[in-house]
């Protein structure tokens, strides 16, 4: 598998020189000529020259010209000429910010996810990034935890497919072309799932659920190609994951081939003594080595410790050849040895970033991201002519870019209506502060209803502050503030219809306000064209097409709520006091995954199910009775009604998306087949039972036709 190129190279590589390549330093290490004011793990550590010149990656340095210099100064001092793999978070876009991956999960479109990846590849390769961490596929079912926004959701198979789309994107068919990244899949494993959905807390789940529904969208990627995995903050069955060798060694590298790097998330050595696993960073070292993490992030326990580990011991020197070897390997494919900064280029990154080509894909790919989750009377869409009023903490803001961003400014909602010339009145449009901040709520002075008076609709523009969403960004309560929720029901003595639109980066509890408002548009943290998408839907530009990639609950003691939850022995089919339900709620989600309203009318008959021969084949009719034009997603579940192992009461197993004329009807089919009905039986062997199944074809997963086959 490796060059002879490389293995030449390690040969006359010292265990220092080793060990550097397994580390990744901050980029300032580089470009301040090694004047580095630090802090964190690093700021008591006195690094040789030789220790940082022998250092293999950095990470998050974001332009063209720095990344040049830094190679160019870095190389000039280095002993073996190995290039830096310069790594960054380019989550949702690089310079042009494409929405959230939550909301991009809300597409149901994996052309969307994968012409953002595309983008964020080809600004940041020429910017001078190899690698992106991302995707972040962990699964997700929890709103209060911050780190939602990053995932696609609550489904494996949308995850999965999602997954894929991102790593296609990224890396192209060959990392090494002009524009494609090398990508890193995130965080293995199960780091979706803390308790109480406080970040970095405790998951614990049994095997059988870790393989079923967290496991697959991190095989999609290794299955995918993709170069690199990145462990987890969590421990996984007691053990720090990124230590944990039956995750990495086990599952990973034996049972899924992975070939590619594994590299610590930041800083996370040091937490296995934190966690009480490990007793010293020598301990910490070696567990992770153990485990098979080839790159340790921002902690120098590789470099300071397993000197003395490793200089006589044949086992830890043989596992950080393993290691080097797929770090130059990486860098090889990347063809960084023949052109260390492969598309870095200054006057090329000028016209590549924000291109005007760039900006209109964020575009059209924020619009597929919006939700129309409610619409009475269809108030919705607004006629161009109409006076239209602005309100609340969203209504001017330019702060709706989404978290993992490092371009601020989005183009916001009122600039854009300006731009297309729409009357529009502002009032109480106060910014709202940071949780992080200690700020919890935004003043709003209600006498400013009045200047909304004249308007024939108005848009509350409410949510959640960018920086209260995303890494360490949890939340107990996930309902809007209170002065967000006082200003909505101030609003209905105007009596005028009331939009309420969503600027937030996960489900929050909507109950208190919907029987006050006419229609919601979940619009999340849309990216750099945010208020452009979202005027798009608000005329009937865009029809909205984005169904729910994950469920909102009625209230946050319901979570965790989703959809493809076991049965109990006591569902609620009737109202009695024995059965798994709670008093003042009921058991359902308010809004259910893949739930998303359109200005369309689909109605569904004729579900036609049938075996031939190994595979179940299903045809549904859908008929759009609207006088628009629009785009249906139909999603095709199943339930496995008896097996050795409880089955979910319901499974995403294929969607598909079709445009679909005014007053017309198409016929969609589908076809199952064994594989796609497979799970891990209680010896977690990954089999096919035969038996009866649920086919459910619909709208969302709670709104299907069903027919029931024996396979
Ligand atoms: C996050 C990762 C991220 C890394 C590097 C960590 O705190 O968990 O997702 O890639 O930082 O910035």
């Amino acid at each position: 598998m490796y060059s002879d190129r490389i293995k030449e190279l390690l040969s006359k590589m010292t265990l220092e020189d080793k060990l550097g390549q397994m580390t990744l330093l901050v980029p300032d290490f580089f470009d301040k000529e090694n004047n580095v004011d630090l802090t964190g793990p690093f700021a008591n550590l006195e690094f040789s020259e030789e220790e940082i010149n022998s250092v293999g990656s950095i990470l998050n340095s974001f332009s063209a010209e720095k990344n040049i210099n830094i190679q160019k100064n870095y190389l000039e001092k280095s002993k073996h000429k190995i290039p830096l793999l310069i790594m960054a978070d380019i989550i949702h876009g690089k310079s042009t910010i494409f929405p959230i991956n939550l909301a991009l999960g809300c597409s149901f479109n994996t052309e969307a996810m994968k012409t953002m990846a595309k983008t964020a590849a080809l600004e940041s390769s020429v910017s001078g990034i190899h690698l992106t961490y991302a995707p972040m596929v962990d699964l997700v079912r929890d709103p209060r935890w911050g780190r939602v926004a990053e995932s696609t959701g609550e489904d494996p198979y949308l995850n999965s497919i999602m997954a894929v789309a991102a790593v296609e994107g990224y890396q192209g068919k060959d990392i090494k072309e002009y524009g494609n990244i090398a990508s890193c899949c995130k965080h293995f494993a199960s780091y979706g799932a803390p308790e109480g959905g406080r970040d970095y807390n405790t998951v614990d789940m049994s095997e059988g659920v870790l393989r079923d529904f967290y496991l697959p969208a991190y095989k999609a990627c290794v299955d995918a190609d993709v170069k690199m995995m990145m462990t987890a903050f969590n421990i996984f069955d007691r053990i720090p994951s990124g230590a944990n060798t039956f995750l990495y060694n086990d599952i990973l590298r034996k049972e899924w081939g992975f070939k590619g790097s594994v590299i610590s998330d930041y800083a996370a050595l040091d937490e296995t003594m934190v966690h009480g696993f490990a007793k010293d960073a020598k301990e910490a070292a070696k567990a992770y080595l153990e485990a098979g993490c080839d790159i340790e992030m921002m902690s120098p326990h590789y470099l300071k410790s397993m000197k003395d580990i490793a200089a006589n011991d044949e086992k830890y020197l043989k596992l950080i050849d393993e290691s080097v070897l797929k770090v130059l390997h990486l860098k090889e494919e990347l063809g960084l040895f023949d052109n260390p900064y492969k598309d870095a280029n200054i006057e090329i990154e000028k016209n590549t970033l924000k291109s005007k080509e760039n900006l209109q894909k964020a575009l059209e790919v924020a619009r597929q991201c919006i939700v129309l989750l409610q619409n009475n009377n269809n108030v919705l869409p607004l006629n161009p002519n109409m006076k239209v009023g602005l309100c609340g903490p969203f209504a001017t803001s330019e702060d709706v870019i989404g978290t993992w961003a490092f371009e601020k400014g989005a183009i916001s909602l009122s600039d854009s209506l300006k731009n297309s010339n729409i009357d529009i009145t502002v009032a109480m449009n106060n910014e709202l502060g940071s949780m992080q901040e200690k700020i919890f709520d935004v003043d709003i002075d209600y006498s400013e209803v009045s200047k909304l008076k004249d308007c024939d609709v108005i848009l509350a523009c409410v949510g959640e502050n960018q920086e209260d969403t995303g890494e360490g960004a949890s939340r107990a309560n996930i309902r809007l503030s209170a002065n967000q929720e006082a200003m909505i029901k101030n609003l209905k003595q105007l009596n005028k219809p009331v939009i309420v639109l969503l600027f937030s980066a996960r489900p929050l509890e909507l109950n208190p306000i919907i029987n006050d408002v006419d229609a919601i548009l979940q619009v999340w943290h849309l990216g750099t064209e945010s208020g452009n998408a979202i005027k798009q839907v608000l005329f009937n530009e865009y029809n909205p097409s984005g169904r729910l990639s994950m469920s909102f609950p009625q209230t946050v003691g319901q979570i965790p709520v989703y959809y493809n939850h076991y049965n109990t022995g006591r569902p609620r089919t009737i109202e009695m006091r024995y059965v798994s339900r709670y008093l003042d709620c009921p058991n359902e989600p308010l809004y259910p995954f893949g739930y998303g309203l359109s200005y369309s009318n689909f109605e569904y008959s004729n579900l036609n199910v049938a075996v031939v021969g190994e595979t179940i084949k299903a045809s549904v009719k859908v008929k759009n009775t609207s006088e628009h034009k629009g785009i249906e997603t139909v999603q095709c579940y199943i339930r496995d009604i008896k097996a050795s192992v409880v089955r979910p009461v319901l499974e995403l197993k294929a969607i598909e998306q079709v445009s679909i004329e005014a007053n017309s009807e198409i016929t969609v089919e589908f076809e199952i087949t064994k594989e796609m009905l497979k799970f891990h039986n209680a010896k977690m062997e990954y089999v096919f039972e035969s038996g009866e199944f649920d086919i459910c074809v619909g709208k969302n997963s709670s709104e299907y036709l069903k027919e029931t086959v024996s396979l």
